[in-house]
């Protein structure tokens, strides 16, 4: 079958920086040159997928919402059983340090890793990992275009799902990917920019790489969150919702009531919040971000402002 000729965009469409070129990466306490920065053929996260990582923000030279990414990588690295050798305040001067030596004030979207470490053998045993854990920076200069709020997001339902907690929870933030690339993979040979994955009992549940969020009579539904990622944008904007008096639900939705939306979203760090326009061919709502995209996207830009100046 051939794939739809058009053009597909992602959530993570950024405007082309040249000064990307010359950034300078944090590896294991040395910033060097990007074409510089690496990590050995043994790295468990190289290897094994083996580590945790955040994608974060800065905003006026802070990093938004640094505390809530903080306690999903040390919740996250605990699960794993990972220590990641650093405490809070230590792995937050290394964060100020890596994006004050690239001047990055704004439109910085920031990637911490950080895996089991270098492996004295290439097997998965986590006692092989001996030599400390390998933690990277990488700062980019990545503003989001707006040309992806204004041709919005087509998605594609796949049949590759959220798995239960006890296999590979999906609220780690895992750094082998593999369940939501393969969901993005049925998505793009489909013609669409992302995957719709559902839960394991068949209710609408997020896509491969943010939250999502569909708008029914002034209502905004999420899924329950049992099988995705506990998104800091997600939860920012349950609260926003709550704290401005838009009914919000966390609740089991099928595919009949996502095509029959008004609206739909979605939500992570780097976008915040971006419209959906089509889901498996149909066009949802207007076709276009609509008035609760608008006011939402409002309450978050505000809650960003409020946030960096305090
Ligand atoms: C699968 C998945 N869903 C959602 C998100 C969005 O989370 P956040 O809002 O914390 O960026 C991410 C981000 O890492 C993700 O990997």
């Amino acid at each position: 079958m051939q794939t739809m000729a058009r053009i597909q965009v992602s959530t993570h469409d950024s405007e082309q920086d040249s000064r990307n070129e010359h950034i300078l990466i944090y590896v294991d306490g040395k910033l060097v040159p990007k074409q510089e920065a690496v990590v050995s053929v043994y790295d468990s996260g190289f290897m094994l997928g083996d580590g945790v990582w955040e994608g974060l923000r800065v905003h006026g030279g802070v990093f938004a919402f640094l505390e809530e990414h903080l306690d999903r990588l040390y919740e996250s690295a605990k699960a794993i059983d990972l220590d990641i050798g650093m405490n809070r305040e230590t792995l937050t001067q290394a964060l100020y340090k890596t994006v004050r030596a690239n001047d990055m004030t704004e439109d910085a979207h920031i990637r911490l890793m950080v895996t089991r470490g270098r492996k004295k053998a290439p097997f998965q045993d986590p006692r092989l990992s001996i030599f400390g854990p390998t933690i990277v920076i990488i700062p980019e200069f990545k503003r989001a275009g707006e040309e992806m709020v204004q041709r919005g997001l087509r998605l594609y339902t796949v049949p590759v799902i959220r798995g239960l907690p006890m296999s590979q929870d999906p609220k780690l933030n895992s750094h082998s990917k593999l369940n939501c690339i393969m969901a993005l993979i049925h998505a793009l040979k489909a013609g669409a920019d992302e995957a719709l994955m559902l839960d394991v009992h068949g209710f609408v549940n997020t896509t491969n790489s943010t939250n999502f969020f569909i708008v029914r009579k002034g209502e905004v539904w999420t899924s329950t969150g049992d099988y995705c990622m506990n998104g800091i944008t997600r939860r920012k904007v349950i609260e926003l919702c709550r704290e401005n008096d838009i009914p919000v639900f966390e609740r089991n939705y099928s595919l009949v009531d996502s095509l029959g939306a008004a609206e739909a979203f979605v939500t992570g760090t780097f976008g915040g919040v971006t419209p959906v326009v089509e889901i498996d061919g149909r066009q949802i709502g207007e076709g276009k971000a609509g008035p609760m995209y608008w006011r939402l996207k409002g309450l978050y830009k505000e809650l960003i402002v409020r946030h960096i100046s305090t």
